[in-house]
C-alpha cells in the first residue's frame, strides 16, 4: 500500500516515531487499528494541535496510522 500511495519508507519511520514520543503524554497510545481511518483523520488534527506537532509531523503520523491500520493489532504495536 505505502508504495502504491507513494510513501516514503522514511515518512513512515518518522511518523512512527512522532506517534511514540508525543501520543502518550496525556493518555495511553491508542493503537492504530482501535479507530477506523475515517475516525484517525477527523480527530488527528486535534491531537495534533495538543500535541504540538508540525504540519509535516501530522501528515507521517496519519501516514503511520494509515499504514499501520489493519496491519498492527492492539497488542502487537509495541513491537
Ligand atoms: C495535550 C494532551 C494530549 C496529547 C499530547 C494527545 N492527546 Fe489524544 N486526547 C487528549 C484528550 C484530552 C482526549 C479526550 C478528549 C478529546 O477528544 O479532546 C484525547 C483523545 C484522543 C483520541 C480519542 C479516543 C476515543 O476513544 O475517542 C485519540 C484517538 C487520540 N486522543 C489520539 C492521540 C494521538 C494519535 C496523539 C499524538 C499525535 C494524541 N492523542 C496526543 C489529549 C491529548
Amino acid at each position: 500500500m505505502a508504495l502504491e500511495l507513494g510513501v516514503e519508507h522514511g515518512q513512515l519511520v518518522r511518523g512512527r516515531e512522532v506517534y511514540m514520543a508525543h501520543c502518550n503524554e496525556c493518555h495511553d497510545r491508542i493503537p492504530p487499528g482501535e479507530m477506523d481511518p475515517e475516525s484517525w483523520r477527523g480527530i488527528l488534527p486535534h491531537m495534533a494541535v495538543n500535541a504540538e506537532l508540525t504540519t509535516t509531523e501530522e501528515e507521517e503520523v496519519l501516514l503511520y496510522l494509515m499504514a499501520a491500520h489493519g496491519t498492527v493489532h492492539g497488542a502487537d504495536l509495541e513491537h
